[in-house]
């Protein structure tokens, strides 16, 4: 494993969540082994446990992973890697089952995390279900009801911080650097994206390698762990080749966009990100070193979408496709339609987009905006008589 920052490489080490000389973030080596997938046992996340980096005596699960990859009945060639049908509802899941272990293998008793709302959720269930404390650090009034009920179902500790996620993030890793007694969730935490890792080779295991994947993007660590994916089973000569990556942020929360446009080394944050796609209003992304490493070592890209570019193709999942997801989770189609539209893709490529979040995690936002943006066909109807006449 090695730094970002400064460089530095270390013996792989469980225990090490940041660079323990600079604090910066910490890249796991690829993980090279040739067993042929269909070799391994069993289903979900852990069905791949020999191809994860780190040992798990105490493998917890609520049976992650093995989610449907949907194919389009519209797009030729476009699949829908559907994340909504994990236990709590998002592919956070698939890295949350991974880390907890690495918590229990190291002793934890509590773990903390900050969220716009599905690491929370998920953080919550893997605890009760691993007999651990979830601390959850919330931004305030920000957080979609579905997200929070769970976590409060679960019985996590919630804390709400004012200055939306970026703030509470950076409040959670500073927890972390002074006071180690709670283990960090948070998708710095390079142990947590070898679980998110494994829907690449589902993907694999389904289609082959496609020619592109669409990722919506806030902090930047599942487009990365998808990619790493990817580029294991290539290392390894199980696939020829990688897909390329692309990352969808919204227009107003979008600095890696900002970054792969200008061709720039440093990120320039978003101060004041805004989207209602809250699970991706994130202005600070921790992960963006990786972020931006996947997209240009695929040559992919990265492309930003309208609010109401999100809300339109999560109707349209919702109503052609029978898909219903959340908005960030839209973003990755929007973000696809978008170059299709400016005939960017060929017709011909394999497509995967990825569906992060279930739509009742946000049952408000669909009531008050989506449902709207396409006024013709929001009627509801005051009477049964008015149907009756129609017919
Ligand atoms: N889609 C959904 C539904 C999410 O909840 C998130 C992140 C993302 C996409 C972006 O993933 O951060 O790896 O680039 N949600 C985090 C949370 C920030 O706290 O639940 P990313």
């Amino acid at each position: 494993m090695h730094c970002l920052d400064c460089k530095r490489e270390f013996e792989l080490d469980q225990s090490l969540l940041l660079c323990p000389e600079c604090g910066g973030l910490l890249e796991l080596g690829f993980v090279i082994n040739n067993i042929q997938l269909t070799q391994l046992k069993g289903r979900g996340v852990w069905k791949y446990a020999p191809l994860l980096a780190g040992d798990y005596p105490f493998k917890v699960s609520l049976g992650e992973g093995s989610t449907p990859l949907i194919r389009s009945r519209v797009y030729p060639n476009l699949y829908y890697k559907f994340e909504g049908t994990n236990p709590t509802g998002s592919f956070k899941d698939r890295g949350m089952c991974v880390a907890v272990s690495s918590a229990l293998k190291l002793g934890y008793k509590s773990v903390i995390v900050a969220s716009t709302g599905n690491t929370a959720a998920s953080a919550a269930a893997y605890s009760a279900r691993a007999g651990l404390q979830a601390y959850l650090l919330l931004p305030a009034n920000n957080v979609a009801k579905g997200k929070i009920a769970q976590a409060l179902l679960h019985g996590a500790k919630l804390i709400e911080v004012s200055g939306g996620f970026d703030s509470a993030l950076e409040n959670a890793i500073q927890l972390y650097r002074n006071k180690r007694t709670l283990y960090p969730l948070n998708s710095y935490n390079p142990w947590r994206l070898e679980g998110q890792k494994t829907l690449s080779f589902e993907v694999f295991e389904d289609i082959g390698v496609p020619d592109y994947v669409f990722v919506p993007v806030g902090n930047g660590g599942n487009i990365y762990a998808i990619w790493k994916g990817f580029k294991e089973l290539a290392i390894s000569g199980l696939s020829c080749g990688i897909p390329r990556m692309f990352g969808v942020q919204a227009k107003d929360a979008s600095p890696i966009v900002r970054a792969i446009e200008n061709n720039l080394s440093e990120l320039r944050f978003v101060e004041s990100p805004q989207t209602i796609a809250s699970a991706i209003r994130i202005g600070k992304p921790v992960n963006w070193k990786k972020t931006i490493k996947a997209i240009t070592d695929s040559h992919g890209g990265a492309i930003s979408v309208s609010d109401e570019e999100i809300l339109k193709a999560q109707v349209e999942l919702a109503r052609v496709e029978g898909v219903e997801v959340e908005p960030a989770s839209a973003a990755s189609f929007a973000g696809y339609k978008k170059l299709m539209n400016e005939g960017k893709i060929d017709q011909n490529s394999k497509v995967v987009c990825v569906l992060t979040g279930h739509a009742l995690k946000d049952p408000e936002t669909i009531i008050q905006e989506s449902i709207k943006i396409e006024s013709q066909f929001a009627s509801t109807f005051n009477s049964l008589d008015e149907v009756f006449k129609m017919f």
